[in-house]
């Protein structure tokens, strides 16, 4: 019988690596534990999320977040399991969420760890009353160890400085996906044991693609090198790509997301002309840097459409961008549409 190897398993002989060897994928037990309590905080929401109008975890709460976004009830429920589950532990300084809108330091009464963690609680809350999957994002960074109390300005570092990042998938399977910077790894929640199992490794993205991700109805409002790469997917094989494309949105990035790691695609969030200053609906620190880790560490590429996401300095917490991620060959081409526009 194949061996089961549970999340606590793979983190901790991911820990056991650590000793001596260098490099990245192998990490501190501090991390291994983060990774264990946010594995935790998951477990919990899902049981939330299955419950869905019996557990009175549908629909509006009466407040907006930072956002201007009117939130879910389930967007708070899973905030607060997020905080309560991270706050005690020891490994973190101090959290920051889309549903927060400054940085959360843990309380005096714990002890305060090196790193800082950063999560969208539940993604895709226009589908949580569908019964359509969801899911929480979350990327951990390390604090500036020489630095004095922790403030937003620790949270405010690249992609590229992210020491872990995954998401969990609330769908058919309650599925975690998980990079320490050697890879991405998937494990599917057994729900008998309550354990996370690993049911993939070395997760890679094929670099080749027919099916995109983007919401056509802002069509009209894209940028000319998105609508030119759009309207050659649309001609299909009649048209310059010489092959027929086939078009998924679930309005989730987490199944969007998942969808490629799983079998390819390119996701689209782009810039559009209805808020020019704004670059794109997605959020950087917890939602594009994360995901964008998770896809170049399975092979594929993250970018705004004229820059790596990874090597944006950040300014503000909740800063949005344009998001173009998945197969190479694919968002390679929507770059250079981008750089021939100029
Ligand atoms: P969130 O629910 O965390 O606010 O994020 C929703 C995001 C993302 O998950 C998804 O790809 C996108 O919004 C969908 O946007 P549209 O509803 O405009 O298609
Ligand atoms: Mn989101
Ligand atoms: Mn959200
Ligand atoms: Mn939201």
């Amino acid at each position: 019988m194949t061996q089961r190897i549970s999340l606590t398993r793979y983190l901790i002989e991911k820990q056991r690596g650590s000793q001596g060897a260098s490099g990245q994928g192998t990490i501190p037990p501090q991390l291994r534990l983060l990774l264990e309590v946010v594995a935790r905080a998951c477990k919990s929401i899902s049981l939330a999320v299955t419950k869905g109008a019996l557990g009175g975890v549908l629909g509006a709460a009466e407040s907006e977040n930072v956002q201007g976004e009117i939130q879910k009830k389930l967007d708070i429920i899973a905030n607060e399991v997020l905080i309560e589950a991270n706050e005690w532990g020891g490994h973190l300084a101090a959290m920051a969420s889309e549903e927060m809108e400054g940085i959360y330091t843990v309380p005096n009464r714990y002890p305060q760890g090196e790193y800082l963690l950063m999560f969208d609680p539940l993604d895709g809350s226009s589908n949580i009353d569908v019964n359509v999957s969801i899911g929480t994002i979350f990327s951990v960074l390390l604090k500036d160890p020489e630095g004095p109390t922790v403030s937003e300005q620790d949270f405010l570092q690249a992609g590229s400085r992210q020491v872990a990042a995954g998401y969990c998938i609330y769908g058919p399977q309650t599925t975690l996906v998980l990079t320490v910077g050697d890879g991405v790894a998937m494990f599917t929640l057994d729900r008998e044991q309550g354990s996370f199992v690993l049911t993939q490794e070395n997760v890679r993205v094929p670099e080749d693609t027919q099916e995109f991700a983007v919401n056509m109805s802002n069509m009209r409002h894209w940028a000319p090198p998105v609508k030119r790469y759009i309207d050659e997917c649309l001609e299909g094989k009649e048209g310059p790509r010489g092959k027929d494309f086939n078009m998924r949105w679930i309005a989730s990035m987490v199944a969007d997301v998942h969808r490629i790691l799983t079998r390819g695609g390119i996701f689209m969030y782009p810039w559009d002309k209805r808020e020019p200053g704004k670059p794109g609906k997605l959020r950087l620190m917890y939602e594009a840097n994360p995901m964008g880790w998770l896809i170049e560490q399975a092979g594929g590429v993250a970018s705004t459409g004229t820059e790596r996401i990874l090597d944006i300095q950040p300014t503000q917490l909740h800063q949005r961008v344009s998001v173009v991620l998945g197969s190479k060959n694919e968002v390679e081409r929507v770059v250079r549409y981008h750089a021939e526009h100029t």
